[in-house]
């Protein structure tokens, strides 16, 4: 089959799957209105947000009015200080169901109480240049500006520029086994759960505060992952803003951000990025995705995306399987390439990571990588399904199926 026509079916497809996945309707509480894509029909029935971001980010190439609705429905989320929750349980009909399998904490019976990696500047960037809708940008923008205010003020108590997490599925990652000592070492899902109940109980008696949160130090996480979003944010809202000072405000915050990466979580000796863990910042030392992220921000030093580049990315013994990029470098003890029955982010590739991965390489300079990642990325849900992970030695999918943001596909670079 030609490279064309297979772009052609799965931009055809993506379209089915944003069709059959599109939920809108008016909210039992405040009668709000609602128009989003939710994840997958059976296992994720609710408005995710960084899954909403690059939802949007798809819809740009299909449905531009439906690309601003997702995100004005997820930017209805916003509290009066500014959070923005990682949940909106719009759908009313599954929420006891969901809340009997799955562990969250909760701000309302409405919001969970958790934040999700920020994309969300950059998906109100990209909704913006396909639109050219000034009307949406001067709507969405406040609102995005608090939130990002937000995480600053609540989120950086040690004022270094980094952001730090304070429960696994805050990074996006939930189960990734950089966590693991965290988490008294899970060896499945079960205990998984098991470990992340405790956590909660330990959570609860300090409500949904923040600060008091982080200073009980069960877990906070200056996560790589997360504060490498956080810096590309950054950039996005210093070309959002028309105003010149706060463009400059931003563009320091969003170096300051990456400075901090550099100087604290960049191994020179292993050429990676490590998650600080705890108020003494110990570096969590597996090798997993999140390591070559910073690689996302632009204005990283060449020196640096070479080393993530040659050394991990195009090392057959870490990142270059045949259906990358696994979620986990394959030479570490806890990669686990097999269907992960819940026990997900410890080996599989995901669509939406080799997204981010694509654009970065393309836009560094490094064409044959992206492509190389592009092809088979398309190769593997093109025979597979949009599923929600793939097996990254034989591209089995995985996990749930008709996976919204596997659409994220038909936006690669190359
Ligand atoms: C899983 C993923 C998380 C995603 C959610 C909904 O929990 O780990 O990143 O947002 O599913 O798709």
């Amino acid at each position: 089959m030609s490279d064309d026509a297979r772009r052609a079916r799965l931009h055809e497809e993506a379209r089915r799957i944003l069709t059959a996945n599109h939920r809108h309707g008016v909210s039992p509480w405040e009668g709000r209105a609602y128009d989003y894509t939710c994840p997958s029909p059976h296992s994720y029935p609710f408005q995710w947000f960084w899954d909403s971001c690059f939802h949007a980010i798809a819809l740009t190439h299909l449905d531009l009015r439906r690309a601003k609705a997702e995100l004005r429905s997820l930017l209805q989320g916003a509290q009066p200080d500014g959070f923005l929750p990682h949940i909106i349980f719009w759908e009313r009909d599954r929420y006891r169901q969901v809340m009997e399998e799955q562990t969250l904490r909760l701000a309302t019976p409405y919001l969970s109480a958790s934040i999700q990696p920020p994309v969300i500047a950059q998906a109100v960037e990209r909704v913006y240049r396909a639109s050219g809708d000034e009307a949406f940008l001067a709507e969405a923008l406040p609102t995005v500006r608090a939130f990002f205010a937000w995480l600053r003020d609540h989120r950086d108590p040690d004022g270094d520029g980094l952001i730090a997490i304070v429960q696994p599925d805050e990074s996006g990652v939930d189960a990734s086994p950089k966590y693991d000592a965290l988490l008294d070492y899970p060896r499945d899902n079960d205990d998984l759960v098991r470990a992340i109940n405790a956590l909660y109980a330990r959570y609860a008696p300090l409500g949904n505060d923040d600060a008091r949160l982080i200073a009980e130090d069960a877990f906070v996480v200056e996560d790589v992952l997360v504060n490498s979003i956080y810096a590309q944010g950054l950039q996005s809202l210093a070309r959002l803003c028309s105003d010149p000072a706060q463009a400059i405000g931003y563009r320091a915050q969003a170096q300051r951000v990456l400075d901090a990466l550099v100087e604290k979580c960049y191994d020179p000796q292993r050429g990676l990025f490590l998650d600080l863990i705890g108020a003494d910042e110990r570096r969590a030392e597996v090798n997993t995705i999140s390591a070559l992220f910073p690689l996302i921000v632009e204005g990283l030093d060449r020196s640096i995306t070479d080393r993530l580049v040659h050394d991990h990315l195009d090392n057959p013994a870490e990142y270059a399987l045949p259906y990358p990029v696994p979620s986990v470098a394959a030479d570490e003890p806890t990669f686990n390439p097999e269907d992960p029955h819940g026990f997900i982010w410890r080996g599989p590739s995901w669509v939406n990571s080799n997204w981010f991965l694509t654009h970065a390489l393309h836009a560094h300079g490094y064409p044959a990588q992206a492509a190389r990642i592009a092809q088979a990325t398309r190769a593997m849900v093109d025979a597979q399904g949009f599923r929600e992970c793939y097996n990254p030695h034989t591209g089995e999918g995985q996990n749930a199926r008709d996976f919204s943001w596997t659409t994220l596909v038909i936006d690669l670079p190359v």
